[in-house]
């Protein structure tokens, strides 16, 4: 079968770790029969120097001809002016709110070998293993009014934070589905204590529940859960929250470990597990969690394995090709457990592996898999 992904790797370490996944992908080809296309389009900072924004209309179009989008990473300190009109960010935060991602997925997972790089004791990262599920295309981020202005020479400036009833039950709803295949236990963070938008997450969330009589609903302040992540984090298995406490919680969440260099995300325009129309389906996106990192791109040492594991993610959900995920997900364990590393999570003393040379491991070792 044939499977069409668009491939927008945008700034920085963004094109050194994407072109590794596209490798490994070519080895899953192999392996399983399968075979994809893809196609590269520009989105950031790039796209702002070839087009003079950050993502092009057309480009938006392109992607939605794919079935899935590999996502690199974007912005870098040429465009980071603050009195800039277009940001490398525009591009990411476009294809959000037009491909409807509203469900971020941000899995937290401590490698058991990898425990030393983390900042927390290790005592505290034992059975550390938990998602984070973030709103992502409402809230602050895009509420109206968003604008700045100045009133008797005071600069005043001005976010929106709302929420609408159906925009919180359908990302409450993938916390309740992902619960029900995990530990059963939804963990849902607000502020009702002081926002009107959070005692109406709250509300809906308790409605929602009546659906999943199997799943237990705790809810959470969102400062709270905070501090919660770094004293207690194995108190959490499924967390869902709005779109700017699951921005500042998932990097929290992505420290613990002490790998930000491993961790994927998925961005999901459905429930999983709601049978969808397929034609009527929108791609989903896929991405590492670390950003750009500038300062190390083109040097060969960023780490590809987030963007690889995304690649995971994106042939579990967007594809149904569990084999071929579990697949990149053991071979990845097995060469961690190994003690083979990049720079970013390298053993002191020890040899590190170059971006590509991880990628044709990887490949390799997908080649040679047996189950
Ligand atoms: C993230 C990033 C983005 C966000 C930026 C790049 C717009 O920090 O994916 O978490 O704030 O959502
Ligand atoms: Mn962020």
């Amino acid at each position: 079968m044939k499977y069409k992904i668009a491939v927008l790797s945008g700034d920085g370490i963004g094109p050194d770790v994407t072109e590794e996944s596209v490798k490994v992908l070519g080895s899953i080809a192999k392996k399983f029969g399968h075979e994809f296309a893809f196609e590269y389009e520009d989105v950031g900072g790039i796209s702002i120097d070839k087009c003079g924004i950050a993502i092009t209309e057309e480009t938006l179009g392109r992607c939605l001809d794919n079935e899935a989008i590999l996502f690199g990473a974007v912005g870098g300190p040429k465009w980071d002016n603050p009195k800039n009109d277009v940001r490398p960010e525009d591009g990411i935060l476009k294809l959000r709110k037009e491909l409807d991602l509203f469900a971020n997925i941000r899995p937290a997972k401590v490698y058991e070998s990898l425990i030393d790089s983390s900042p927390l004791k290790k005592d505290i990262l034992k059975d550390v293993d938990f998602i984070i599920i973030r709103e992502l295309t409402s809230g602050l981020y895009f509420g109206e009014p968003k604008k700045r202005w100045s009133e008797s020479g005071n600069r005043v400036a001005v976010d929106t934070l709302k929420y609408n009833e159906e925009e919180i039950r359908r990302v409450v709803k993938v916390g309740f589905e992902m619960a029900r295949k995990r530990s059963k236990r939804l963990h849902s963070l607000d502020k009702m204590n002081v926002m009107a938008t959070s005692r109406l997450w709250r509300e809906i969330a308790e409605e929602v529940s009546e659906e999943y009589d199997d799943v237990e609903l705790i809810h959470m302040l969102a400062d709270n859960a905070a501090m919660q992540i770094i004293t207690n984090p194995s108190v959490f298995d499924v967390i869902v929250t709005e779109n700017t406490f699951g921005d500042i919680l998932s990097d929290e969440a992505a420290v613990i470990g002490g790998s930000m260099g491993m961790l994927p995300s998925a961005s999901l325009s459905s429930v999983p597990g709601e049978k969808q129309d397929k034609v009527s389906l929108k791609p989903a996106l896929y991405e590492p969690i670390h950003g750009s990192a500038p300062d190390i791109s083109g040097k060969g040492i960023a780490n590809p394995m987030a963007s690889i594991l995304s690649v995971a993610m994106m042939l579990r959900w967007s594809f149904d090709l569990y084999a071929e995920a579990n697949c990149i997900e053991n071979v990845i364990d097995s060469l961690i457990k190994e003690g083979i590393r990049t720079k970013d999570i390298a053993i002191r003393g020890h040899d590190f592996l170059k971006t590509y040379e991880i990628g044709d491991l990887i490949s390799e070792r997908v080649a040679n898999y047996e189950n």
